[in-house]
């Protein structure tokens, strides 16, 4: 297994193995990999979807999005596709940087995300440190919100508004996945690193601040993560599979391939909650 380095902070790409047949010892490999780089590549994986729900797996339980389109046969596999004649053009669900599913009491520790349809230019992919975005705040804004909390509330993106939910599924989402308190600036469980998890997806507001505080730390926390020092982005191919870390990146969508089309697809590997 080689590991090639993608930037600074940020990125590597691993080559000589095949997905579909992991040894322990190259799984091991690939966590630690991905503890350091926080996003890996892998080229040329032409894996089955089962093969791509076994690779999660090896990581963690997989979870099932509440509101994401999926397949309906593995109800763990989102599906994001956007251009063409696509019935789903759901590709909004990622047109601003983001971290998965923060809204969840529990969100994610990583996502696998698959390029199946792949356009002949644009559509890339990028990625932002966030451990590193929370060591170049000013000081002055460190001290500020080191010790915050912040609501994540799906409504923010998903709300009833949106394709995703209905008036009526709103009221039943709404229960079960209530408004949570999450750190402004959370401890990764495995590394101890600090990092940045307001995100301009689901995080409604800073709790315990007045709103023009919040508004004002939110946009600073926004404009760390917006540092193109700190970012790479990855330039898919079919058949290109890209695991993050969800608990110390952010990532975006480009929409420069419409209408061209491209469909993606991602399993999402459980974690816990963050402190
Ligand atoms: C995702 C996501 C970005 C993309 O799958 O979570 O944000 O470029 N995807 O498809
Ligand atoms: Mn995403």
């Amino acid at each position: 297994m080689k590991v090639h380095q993608l930037s600074e902070t940020i990125g590597a790409e691993i080559s000589g193995v095949d997905l579909a047949s992991l040894s322990e010892v190259e799984i091991a490999e690939i966590k630690e990999a991905w503890l350091s780089y926080k996003v890996l590549v892998f080229r040329d994986q032409d894996i089955s979807v089962e093969q791509h729900i076994a690779f999660g797996s090896y990581f963690g339980e997989l979870e099932v999005h509440p509101f994401a389109d999926n397949l309906e046969e593995h109800p763990e596999v989102i599906v994001l596709e956007a251009g063409g004649d696509s019935p789903r053009q759901n590709y909004n669900a990622a047109k601003d940087w983001h971290i998965d599913v923060s809204f969840r009491e529990n969100p994610p520790m990583g996502s696998i995300l698959r390029g199946k349809v792949i356009p002949e230019s644009g559509g890339d992919t990028r990625f932002s440190n966030s451990s590193a975005a929370y060591e170049k705040l000013e000081p002055d804004i460190k001290a500020r919100v080191d010790e915050l909390f912040a609501v994540n509330d799906y409504t923010k993106m998903f709300g009833p508004t949106t394709r995703f939910n209905s008036e009526e599924s709103h009221t039943e989402n709404i229960k079960e996945y209530p408004p949570v308190l999450h750190p402004v600036i959370r401890t990764h469980p495995e590394t101890g690193g600090r990092s940045i998890f307001t995100n301009n997806f689901f995080t409604s507001h800073i709790d315990g601040v007045d709103s023009e505080e919040s508004e004002y730390l939110l946009e600073k926390l926004s404009q760390a993560i917006n540092d193109p020092s700190i970012q790479f982005r990855v330039q898919w191919k079919p058949e290109t599979f890209v695991m993050w870390d969800n608990r110390c990146v952010h990532h975006v969508a480009t929409d420069d391939f419409l209408p061209s089309f491209r469909r993606m697809e991602r399993v999402t590997i459980a974690g816990d909650r963050p402190f």
